[in-house]
């Protein structure tokens, strides 16, 4: 194959997407994205993943956690997920996003762009408690703390739940790709044999 062509086979080989993970801290939102981002790779698709925790040392550095601040990290990373999927990446993002409005207005915006809420009870959060900021929001350390005392807004229609208190990352992380698969946005996923996980 000539070289001009293959590289057009190679660009129009995935389509950008880009599948934003909303849900409490705790809910499992960046264990999901991991487990996705390595099975995406392995299939090699370019993927890129966006998390709350990294954005916030680097892309968002000296934003707190008001709802304006939130409002443009939320913003800010909406605005990189477009720039890295109209060329052709899937970039997972996973962050609190805890205000519907801004969601929305990203989800209505963009192209391929698929909501996820990762639904967990913030009972389970807390018990989980991973990083020991809950604990912290409860005895007055940490204020405005999502879900405590600052709030979380489900999104009404996602298009995909992922019941992480319920199923098993694996058992989300397929929901996911079936998910995709059904809306034809991964033509080339192979779902079941070796190297799916
Ligand atoms: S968002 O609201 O702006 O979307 P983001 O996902 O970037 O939040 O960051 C959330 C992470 O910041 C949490 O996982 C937690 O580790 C940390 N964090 C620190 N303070 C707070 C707070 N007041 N509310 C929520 N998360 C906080």
């Amino acid at each position: 194959m000539p070289s001009a062509q293959k590289r057009k086979f190679q660009y129009m080989k995935q389509n950008g997407l880009i599948l934003w993970l909303t849900g409490l801290s705790g809910a499992g939102k960046t264990t999901i994205a991991q487990r996705l981002e390595n099975t995406l790779r392995k299939q090699r698709y370019l993927v890129e993943l966006l998390d709350g925790d990294i954005i916030r040392q680097n892309l968002s550095q000296g934003l707190g956690f008001t709802k304006e601040d939130r409002d443009i990290n939320v913003r800010r990373v909406g605005y990189v997920a477009n720039l890295l999927s109209r060329n052709g990446v899937i970039v997972i993002v996973s962050l609190i996003s805890p205000y519907r409005a801004v969601r929305d207005e990203l989800r209505y915006s963009s192209d391929n762009f698929v909501e996820i809420y990762v639904n967990a009870p913030i009972e389970v959060c807390e018990a989980r408690d991973i990083k020991g900021l809950y604990a912290k929001a409860r005895n007055g350390q940490i204020k405005f703390f999502t879900g405590i005392d600052d709030p979380y807004e489900e999104p009404r229609n996602p298009q995909i739940t992922c019941y992480s208190a319920k199923e098993t990352i694996d058992e989300s992380v397929v929901k996911i790709l079936i998910w995709l698969e059904k809306a034809n946005q991964l033509p080339q996923l192979v779902l079941s044999g070796q190297g799916c996980f």
